[in-house]
């Protein structure tokens, strides 16, 4: 196992010749080999002597890496973002970016291929932004087409792969330029650490990302890296059990009277289904991740009773743990995405979030069935 490197500085032999390592926000061997493996998982096809950790950087949240990220842009760049995308993500580019970086921030729906075409022929963005599935409408957007609509107008293209993890999708497969992941979620797995990550295929990008991680400093820990590390090790067992439960969930809900209506892309009343079946696999199956959101019949009143009520699901922001989660979006995660924006969207106050963890299937709905009773 890789050791926790816990040296901020290293002995140089002459001033200015450093043994490979010179100051540990730059160089840090436990954070590079989870750097290396996350490149590895997203397929970033790049060497280490094309650069160190293979075009992957791992940063404090993952905010962090979308900050990072941002700054690839100049000062008045235009970005294209999802409309249904993370709520920190949104508050960044609205509260923050657009004041200190100027950035002209244009939000459509990208989860169809009209409207996709549409919005990225009428904003001419140098930066598209996606969520697939999106956070937390779960609307699928067709990476494919995104990456080559994005190319032909020499806009950098970046999906949020946090809900499905490289083991269901690898968007840097299908031409897109950055990967960007909230460690914090699948990754690491156990919610008991904070981290993002940033991972690219392009040499030059690489280079330029490489820089701004030490410019900026917002890098993970050795002792985050080692945990995510170690989560990483489980991705592909946990996926699998996170996929099959939260498919067995979505069907059940689907014919509960209590549920108005159950949105998982594995169901085939999904409008993004076929797409969804086709762009997230795993071990060559279609595989539609842990997520699941669930319109409750009834208003706030329902809702929060029914949130107050579950025994096994912990009411709490974040997913993608081994312990299942719970949440109410417009309360919650997505709090500080405008109240008429969050309308539009769909988020309303009888919207639940479920993330599916990994205990036995058979408690967790029955668990959801008594808090619905
Ligand atoms: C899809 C998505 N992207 C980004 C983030 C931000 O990551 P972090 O909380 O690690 O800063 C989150 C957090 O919930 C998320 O769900």
């Amino acid at each position: 196992m890789p050791p926790i490197y816990t040296s901020s500085t290293f002995i140089q032999e002459s001033p200015g010749v450093h043994k490979g390592y010179e100051y540990s926000r730059s160089h840090n061997a436990t954070r590079f080999a989870f750097e290396r493996c996350i490149a590895d998982l997203e397929s970033s096809g790049l060497t280490e002597a094309q650069d160190r950790t293979c075009g992957g950087f791992a940063f404090a949240s993952g905010l962090a890496a979308i900050g990072t990220c941002l700054e690839l842009l100049d000062a008045g760049a235009t970005v294209l973002c999802m409309d249904d995308v993370y709520g920190g993500t949104n508050r960044l580019l609205q509260r923050v970016r657009k004041r200190s970086q100027g950035l002209q921030v244009t939000f459509a729906d990208l989860g169809s291929a009209e409207s996709l075409e549409r919005a990225v022929a009428a904003a001419r963005p140098a930066m598209i932004w996606a969520e697939t599935p999106s956070n937390p409408t779960l609307k699928i957007v067709d990476v494919q087409a995104l990456a080559r609509l994005g190319h032909a107008c020499g806009a950098i293209t970046v999906v949020d792969n946090t809900f499905a993890s490289p083991m269901l999708q690898r968007p840097l497969e299908h031409g897109i330029d950055i990967v960007m992941h909230s460690a914090t979620k699948y990754l690491g797995g156990h919610s008991d650490v904070v981290g993002g990550c940033l991972v690219t295929s392009r040499p030059q990008l690489a280079e330029r990302l490489r820089f701004m991680q030490n410019a900026i400093g917002s890098v993970l820990g050795p002792f985050d890296a080692y945990l995510a590390l170690r989560g990483v090790k489980t991705l592909a067992v946990r996926m699998h059990r996170h996929c099959t439960s939260a498919l067995q969930i979505a069907r059940h809900l689907e014919s509960h009277p209590a549920v108005k209506q159950v949105v998982y892309p594995g169901l085939p009343s999904h409008p993004h289904h076929a797409l969804a079946a086709r762009q997230m696999r795993l071990a060559g199956e279609p595989a539609f991740g842990g997520m699941i959101t669930v319109h409750l019949r009834g208003g706030i009143a329902e809702s929060r009773r029914f949130l107050e009520r579950v025994r096994i699901f912990a009411l709490a922001e974040s997913l993608g743990g081994v312990e299942s989660l719970i949440e109410h979006p417009a309360i919650m995660t997505h709090a500080s995405v405008p109240a008429d924006e969050r309308a539009k969207l769909g988020i309303s106050d009888s919207l639940v979030r479920l993330s599916v963890g990994i205990e036995a299937v058979t408690d967790l709905i029955e668990d959801l069935d008594q808090a619905l009773r």
